[in-house]
C-alpha cells in the first residue's frame, strides 16, 4: 500500500501548487493588475506572471491526473463514479478536465489569438472577464478540495 500513500501525497502536493497558484492569481495578481499597480500595460504585467506559472500548472495537472487515476485503478474505485454520494469524485474529475481543456487547448489556441486584441481594445472588460473566470474556477476547486478531504474520510453529509 506504500505506492498508494506515495500517489496520494504527490496528488495533494500537486493540487496545492496548482490551486494555490490559481488563488494567488485570482486574489492578488489580477486585482493589482486591474488597479494599475503593476504598470500601465496590464496585458504585459499579467502575462509576465502567468507565463511563468502556466508551466507549473500544466505539470501539476498531469501529476494530479496520473496519481488520481493510479489510485482509482489500484484501489478499484471506478464504481464510485456511478454513485451520487461520491459527488466529490465527479467534482475532482470535472475540475481536472476543465483546467486541462483551458490550459492545454483554450489557452494556446484561443487566448493567444483573440485575447491580446480584445485586451488592447477593451482592457477593463477583458480583464473583468478573466477575473470572473478565475473566481469561478477557484470556488469550484475549493469546494472540490473540501469535498475530497472530508468525503475520503467518510464524512456522512459528503
Ligand atoms: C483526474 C482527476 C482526478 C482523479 C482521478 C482523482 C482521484 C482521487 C482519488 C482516487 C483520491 C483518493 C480518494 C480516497 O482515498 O477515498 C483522491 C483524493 C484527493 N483528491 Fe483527487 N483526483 C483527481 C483530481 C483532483 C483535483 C482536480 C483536486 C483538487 C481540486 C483533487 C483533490 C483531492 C484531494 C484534496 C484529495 C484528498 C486527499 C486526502 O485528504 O487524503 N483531486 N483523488
Amino acid at each position: 500500500m506504500n505506492d498508494v500513500l506515495i500517489a496520494r501525497a504527490l496528488h495533494v502536493l500537486a493540487v496545492v501548487i496548482w490551486i494555490g497558484g490559481v488563488s494567488m492569481a485570482t486574489t492578488v495578481v489580477l486585482p493589482a493588475v486591474r488597479r494599475g499597480q503593476l504598470g500601465e500595460d496590464w496585458l504585459r504585467a499579467f502575462q509576465a506572471i502567468e507565463h511563468r506559472f502556466v508551466w507549473q500548472a500544466r505539470s501539476a495537472i498531469i501529476l494530479v491526473g496520473l496519481t488520481g487515476f493510479y489510485m482509482c485503478w489500484r484501489l478499484d474505485l471506478w464504481s464510485r463514479f456511478r454513485t451520487a454520494g461520491f459527488w466529490w469524485m465527479h467534482a475532482m474529475l470535472g475540475v481536472w478536465f476543465l483546467f486541462a481543456m483551458m490550459l492545454f487547448v483554450a489557452e494556446p489556441l484561443i487566448a493567444h489569438r483573440y485575447f491580446r486584441g480584445w485586451a488592447t481594445l477593451h482592457r477593463a472588460a477583458a480583464f473583468a472577464w478573466v477575473s470572473r473566470i478565475h473566481w469561478l474556477l477557484l470556488i469550484l476547486s475549493a469546494l472540490t478540495i473540501v469535498g475530497a478531504v472530508a468525503g475520503s474520510r467518510g464524512w456522512p453529509i459528503l
